[in-house]
């Protein structure tokens, strides 16, 4: 009995040692709260201010500018127009990276804030308002409100920091390298080697002050794919004559649905199939020669995402075969999955609770959207969060939605993702096994 009490207290010593004691706690939680003023005004300038993909030269320099001040290794540009800064802690411990992602998006904003962005600009052709309209203005403030405080707290540090400000999330223009891949690619992740990445997601349509987060497979990886049916051109009035490509797609079309209704073990993972596209023919008394389609796979298992792909190409190219067409099969895997260490994830949650409040830490089900912070998490390991950011009094069935030109956050959540950020980090640098 004795032996399991000592037991107990011996485990009950290594979960506070876990974190970092209560008093420098409270005196990051202070500077966070000292600095709340600082990452408002950041935001705003850098709403009033957004770029697209691959162009945030501006956004760059403004970034490098900052932390050049506080005296950090500053590497600007990477991967376009990215910053990486590195702060070493002044006692030996793990390499941690923190990733915020910092390009807006081609959203014309409509609201009367007095920072709402004015920027114009042409985009695939068309004239278009730029916009944070996802809130990565927000991720940005609050990486660099990061870096303020823990270089304020360098003696105190257990290995290093790694600051990732990173471009083109939303995609790089057609044609172009960029986003999470291209940062790997340029040797983000060494030099010296990540152990571990962290990185948020400011929610405006999750409750203001929550924290969300799912172990394992949390958002999609995303796949695009299209396939060509080729037939036989005829007269509309002697089918005989043709084969027609068009009724061949629509039994391909309707072959993919069964993919995840009848062949997919849906109690482990949910899966998305979409066909978004789908162009033949050109007059009502032609049947053509070609039908195309094009879609998107949504998958959080990679197992279920590889089986699924093998069964696209199958149900396509045998359904084709069997009316004597063809069909091409292209698969482009766009994002992986988004997926967050479960061991990782269980020793970190206690730093999100101390963010949050527990009562507000909330594990959701998988979201069948693509984040490219996935990129990382397929070296190392990661851990992604959710950060709740609904202005009160809103509808949280009519809220509106990221990428809309209403999207709108509510500043005060910038404060829970800071500390979230701050927690993990330091409470990871405390961690027993390091
Ligand atoms: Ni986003």
């Amino acid at each position: 009995m004795k032996k399991i009490l000592s037991l107990i207290l011996i485990i009950a010593v290594q979960q506070s040692v876990a974190q970092v004691n209560p008093k420098f706690q409270a005196k990051i939680d202070q500077q966070a709260k000292d600095l709340e003023g600082k990452v408002i005004e950041w935001r705003r300038h850098l709403h009033e201010f957004p770029e697209l993909s691959n162009r945030e030269t501006k956004t760059g320099a403004y970034i490098a500018e900052h932390l050049k001040k506080l005296g950090l290794e500053v590497q600007y540009p990477v991967a376009k127009t990215g910053v990486v800064a590195l702060l070493k802690g002044a006692k030996p411990g793990p390499v941690i990276a923190l990733r915020a992602d910092i390009d807006a998006l081609p959203v014309t904003e409509r609201n009367s804030l007095p920072f709402a962005s004015k920027v114009k600009t042409n985009f695939n052709g068309q004239e278009t308002g730029v916009m944070h309209a996802c809130g990565h203005d927000t991720h940005t403030a609050i990486l660099m409100a990061v870096a303020e405080i823990l270089s304020k707290n360098k003696s105190d540090l257990k290995g290093t920091v790694k600051f990732i400000f990173q471009p083109a999330e939303e995609g790089a223009p057609a044609g172009e390298e960029g986003g999470a891949a291209l940062m790997v690619k340029e040797g983000v992740l060494g030099n010296p080697s990540v152990d571990v990445i962290f990185g948020m997601h400011i929610m405006s349509i999750a409750p203001l002050g929550t924290i969300s987060y799912k172990p394992a497979g949390m958002m999609a990886a995303a796949d695009w794919f299209s396939i060509t049916v080729k037939g036989r051109q005829a007269h509309g009035s002697a089918p005989w004559m043709s084969i027609d490509p068009i009724v061949v797609s629509a039994q391909i079309l309707t072959g993919l649905q069964t993919i995840i209704s009848r062949q997919t073990e849906l109690t482990k993972e949910a899966a998305v199939i979409t066909i978004g596209r789908i162009q033949s023919g050109i007059r009502e008394n032609i049947i053509p020669e070609e039908a195309f389609m094009a879609g998107t796979i949504r998958t959080l298992d990679v197992e279920m995402q590889d089986k699924i792909h093998e069964k696209i190409r199958l149900t396509a190219t045998k359904i084709a075969e069997s009316a004597g067409a063809t069909a091409e099969v292209s698969i482009d895997k766009k994002f992986p999955l988004t997926y967050n260490d479960p061991a990782l994830t269980e020793k970190m949650v206690p730093s999100l609770y101390k963010a949050a409040g527990k009562e507000k830490v909330i594990q959701i089900p998988a979201v069948t959207g693509s984040e490219d912070f996935s990129e990382y998490q397929k070296v190392v390991p990661g851990l992604f969060f959710f950060v709740g950011a609904m202005p009160p009094n809103q509808d949280p069935n009519t809220v509106p939605s990221h990428h809309t030109p209403d999207f709108m956050i509510d500043e005060s959540a910038m404060l829970t993702g800071l500390k979230a950020m701050l927690n993990v980090t330091l409470d990871y640098m405390y961690l027993p096994t390091k």
